[in-house]
């Protein structure tokens, strides 16, 4: 489904900044069905990668091929077609505050044209498949930050995507809360088919849902495969400091 292949990502030299090399030439392939885990101390790489995945920044070098299709070939247009079917969450939810739950996630829609009562049907579906129906007369401000990560999650499937990406979703979040969201998330992928790139810097996450897992610093790809394989034999020192102390919470 995604394939990277050779991927470097500089940011220019600007005033008194020096130039930064966010990713340096980073093969990944994610599959069909996949819940692909990135990890990574601050400054890594993580997000820069996300954010070429869905084409909102070009690689400097490389290819990025979503679905067949190479993204630096796309027009604007086409673009913004693909860009529709690949949702994302933030770990600071990203809500509209001036509008209510409902609202939020009938933006999207609103965005890609659709008719209001097909808006009102999939608002109401997806509501009630976050378990928030109860509350789409809300705003986000008179919602806790697990329910406010549930609107997000609805706004992301709004238009029914092929993939889910997933900036630190869980990180505001306390433990529990963090289960259920992640909990939500493997259900998302199980019964919608839809593949997940999850970014965290918790292997617990990992270990909780993701069937793969790629490991970065500064830029690079320092370890990649299986979880299981991973966690039993971690190889790269970055590695074993994120896997210490983990003992499996897995969400069957
Ligand atoms: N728009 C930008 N302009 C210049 N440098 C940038 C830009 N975006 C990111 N960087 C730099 O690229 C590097 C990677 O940043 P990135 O945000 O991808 O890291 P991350 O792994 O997501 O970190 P965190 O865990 O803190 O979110 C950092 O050194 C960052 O300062
Ligand atoms: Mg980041």
């Amino acid at each position: 489904m995604i394939q990277i292949e050779q991927v470097t990502k500089r940011y220019p030299a600007k005033q008194r900044e020096r130039e930064v090399i966010a990713l340096q030439e980073i093969d990944l392939q994610i599959e069909k069905g996949d819940i692909f885990g990135i990890v990574g101390y601050s400054g890594a790489g993580k997000s820069t990668l996300l954010r070429l995945l869905n084409g909102l920044e070009k690689p400097t070098s490389g290819s990025i091929h979503v679905n067949g299709k190479k993204l630096a070939v796309l027009s604007d247009g086409e673009l913004r077609v693909l860009r529709q079917k690949i949702g994302m969450i933030f770990q600071h939810y990203h809500l509209l505050w001036s509008r209510t739950v409902r609202e939020n996630v009938a933006f999207p829609l609103e965005i890609a044209g659709k008719t209001k009562r097909e808006i009102e049907q999939r608002t109401e579906e997806l509501l009630r498949r976050v378990g928030l129906w109860e509350r789409k007369d809300a705003y986000p401000s008179e919602l806790s930050g697990g329910q406010k990560q549930r609107v997000g999650i609805a706004r992301a499937l709004a238009n029914d995507p092929f993939l889910l990406l997933c900036d630190e979703a869980t990180s505001a979040l306390d433990p529990e809360t963090t289960t259920s969201i992640l909990q939500l998330i493997k259900e998302i992928n199980q019964e919608m088919g839809i593949t997940v790139a999850l970014i965290t810097h918790e292997m617990s996450v990992v270990d909780a849902i993701c069937n793969k897992v790629a490991v970065m610093e500064t830029g690079s790809i320092v370890e990649l495969g299986e979880v299981k394989q991973v966690f039993r034999e971690p190889q790269h020192e970055v590695t074993k400091r994120f896997t210490e102390g983990l003992g499996g919470d897995h969400i069957a």
